[in-house]
Parts: C-alpha cells; structure tokens; sequence
C-alpha cells in the first residue's frame, strides 16, 4: 500500500488517498454503489476476466493512442464522466478537472448538478466540453440551461436516461444524505465560500462570492442552502420520461446528442431510433439498480447489434489503461471515467488528474504495443480472449 509519500500511480493509490482526505460520507458519497453493492463490484471483476492476447516481433516503434469521439479528436479514448456534486472534492473542482481535460486533450463533461456552472467552464478555455443533462419537470428551465450551454460554446449534449428515480445507496442512507431533506444540511455555508463538516473543511466556492450551485443556482429558491438545494432538484427530476421526449430535446438541441445509461439491445436500439449520435452502454457506476450486469457484459451484444447505425461508448467498471484498451477490443469506441478521475481530483486536485490521465494514456500506450497494435483502429476482437469473460 502507498504511503503519501509515494507518487500515486493508478486509480486505487488515488482511491486510498481520497479516503483518508475525505470526510467519510463524502468518500462513501463516491465509492458506493446501489443496495448490496454487487454490481458495483462486478463492474470491475468482468474487466479482469477479459485477457490482452500478447504478441511479439512486430514494429510496435510508433504507438499512436488518439482517435475521435463523438466526431471530436482526443488524445485517447477517453472522456470524463459527468459527476454530480464534483466540485465538492476540491477547491472549484470541476475547473481544475476541465484544466487537466485540456492539457491531457480529453473531452470533460459537466454535469447538470455541478458545483460549477457552464458559465464558470467555459472561462477556462476555449477547448470544447461537453454538458450532461437531466431532465427536468420545468421544461422551460432545461430549455434555458440548453440554450446557456450553446451559448458557451458547448455542441455535444450527453442525455442521461437512467436516473428515473436514484438508485438505493445504502451507504448514503447510513450517512444521512440519501433523499431531499437529509445531511447535506450537515454542510454548513459559514462564510458562505465554504462548505463544511465536522473536522474537514473545503472551499468550494469563489473569493469573496457567496458559493452558489452551478447551473441551477438561478432558479432553486435559496440557492445557497444544501438541504434545500437537494430537495428541489428531487422534486425537479421527471421519472415520466420517455422516448417521445428524444423528440421535443431533438427540437431544442442542435448539436450532438448522446445517450448514457442504456444497457440493453432493446434500449440502444431506441435510442438509434430517436435520433441518438452516440450511445453510451452504462449502469452508472452500479448507482442505480443492483444486480444488473456490468456495462462491459452488455457492450458486446449492444455493438453487434447498433454498432454499424451509431458510435457506442462505455462506462462503469474502468479503472486504468488496460481497461480502456480491453473495452476497444470489445467494440466500444470509447470509455468514460467516472470514480477514476473523482479520487484523483480528491486526492490531489488538478496534478491529482493530470497524473492519472498521463497513467492511463502510458498504460493504454503500452497495452496495444505489447498487444502488437500501433493504431487505436486495429484494436480489435482477436487483440483479447474472452473465452470465461463476462459468462
Ligand atoms: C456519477 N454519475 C453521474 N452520471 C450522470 O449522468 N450525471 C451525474 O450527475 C452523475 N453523478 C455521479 C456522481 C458520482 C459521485 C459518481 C461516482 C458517478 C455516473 C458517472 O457519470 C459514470 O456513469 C460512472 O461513474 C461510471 O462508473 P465508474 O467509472 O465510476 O466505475
């Protein structure tokens, strides 16, 4: 085990550091999963069971990790995931997080309940981000955050549909701050730039500004409460949803749309239909229903089926380089990370996530040159055996 005094490589080392950094329910708030927590654990063990195939004398002198997703170029295939509440983790979280996206040359993805705003992100540079967004039962407010998103710049929307109602964490529970009224009250606004809890303090909010939520600061009555922020996006999230409503979003938003959180052939085939540029095969990190399967057991059937028609990405379950190179094996055109880059901003902020997307990207470097491969491209099926994965 890492002591702090060694340099944290890979997103366990971050992991443990977090949890030492953190106050307890915070910590818990990210690694936890739904109920039992055994797809949060599956999540991880059937990316083991997937087996790089190594191979030997082939020019492997020039190894090139940079590909497209969602029609933009990246460094590698490789974007962060929407984490709510990120900004949390560190001083102005998610501006340090857009800060080490940029130098790393991956997308980062804003969430809808962001401690920062569009607004705030867009002021880091003029690279591109991408914009996560529930929905929500006041349509003329979705309306205007979209229209805010375009605004600053922002052309891919990435739609969240498995969230119709929050999965069951029970160590939120346990913690006190599962549901709307609960103990995020416990933060305390006291010069309104910090949140704060017994024993551990951060500031998250601007110099001298009082702290606000993000991008939804302007329409929650007393936007600087946390119980009463909480409670109203809970009466805000819409479980009517359906795939009709693809339709009405197709009429507001001009750019890409992504689709996260599907997990079926059937939902990824509806997903293609209503229009979806890409589709992301996601449990949201075993968040939401227990028991399901991991995202990387589904990602097979889902490219077999809509692979040809749209780009499928994946998330749930990615933990380094050689995960990101054994979900392209499989036929995901991409991953997103979610906890991953969550522990290494706690850990250590922006360095924190610069060091791990340098960790991923030398990892997945050196998987496909020991694989043979020297283009993302030709990682393909016969690059891993499969043979007791995922069964
Ligand atoms: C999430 N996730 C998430 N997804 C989303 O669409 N909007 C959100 O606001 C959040 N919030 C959030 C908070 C935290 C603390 C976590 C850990 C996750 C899900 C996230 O985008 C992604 O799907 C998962 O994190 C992927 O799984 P891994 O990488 O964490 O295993």
């Amino acid at each position: 085990m890492p002591t702090m005094n060694l340099v944290p490589v890979s997103t366990d080392d971050y992991r443990r550091i977090a949890e030492r950094k953190l106050p307890r329910f915070l910590f818990d708030y990210v690694d936890g999963g739904a109920f039992g927590e055994t797809t949060l654990a599956k999540n991880t063990a059937d990316f083991s069971k997937i087996v790089p195939k190594q191979r030997v004398m082939r020019d492997v002198s020039e190894v090139e990790t940079a590909t497209t997703l969602a029609g933009q170029q990246s460094a590698m295939p490789v974007a962060l995931a929407p984490v709510g509440m990120g900004g949390m983790l560190a001083r102005r979280a998610e501006v340090q997080a857009k800060r080490a996206a940029d130098a790393a040359g991956v997308p980062f993805t804003l969430s809808t309940v962001s401690i920062c705003s569009l607004e705030e992100i867009a002021a880091v540079s003029d690279k591109p981000f991408w914009f996560q967004l529930y929905m929500l039962r006041d349509r003329g407010i979705v309306t205007e955050i979209l229209d805010r998103a375009w605004g600053v710049g922002v052309r891919t929307l990435v739609f969240t549909v498995d969230l119709a109602v929050v999965g069951e964490r029970y160590r939120d529970v346990r913690n006190g701050i599962a549901g709307g009224a609960s103990a995020w009250g416990k933060f305390r606004a006291g010069p309104l730039s910090y949140l704060s809890h017994p024993g551990w303090v951060v500031d998250v909010g601007l110099k001298g500004k009082p702290h606000t939520f993000g991008n939804l600061a302007s329409y929650v009555p007393a936007a600087t409460d946390p119980t009463q922020y909480r409670e109203w996006v809970g009466s805000q999230f819409d479980a009517s949803v359906t795939w009709k409503d693809i339709e009405w979003l197709r009429g507001v938003w001009k750019g890409k749309l992504i689709i996260k959180g599907v997990l079926s052939v059937e939902d990824a085939t509806a997903a293609v239909t209503a229009g979806a540029d890409a589709v992301i095969v996601s449990n949201h990190g075993g968040r939401q229903l227990d028991g399901v399967a991991s995202s990387i057991s589904v990602l097979p059937q889902v490219v077999e089926s809509v692979g040809d028609k749209t780009e499928v990405l994946m998330d749930s379950g990615v933990r380094s380089g050689l995960d990101v190179f054994r979900a392209r094996a499989l036929g995901a055109n991409g991953v997103l990370i979610g906890r991953s880059w969550a522990f290494a901003m706690a850990a250590r902020g922006e360095a924190g996530v610069a060091g791990l997307l340098n960790a991923y990207r030398n990892e997945f470097k050196s998987a496909m040159a020991l694989c043979g491969v020297t283009k993302v491209s030709d990682i393909a099926g016969d690059c891993v055996t499969t043979s007791d994965a995922a069964q």
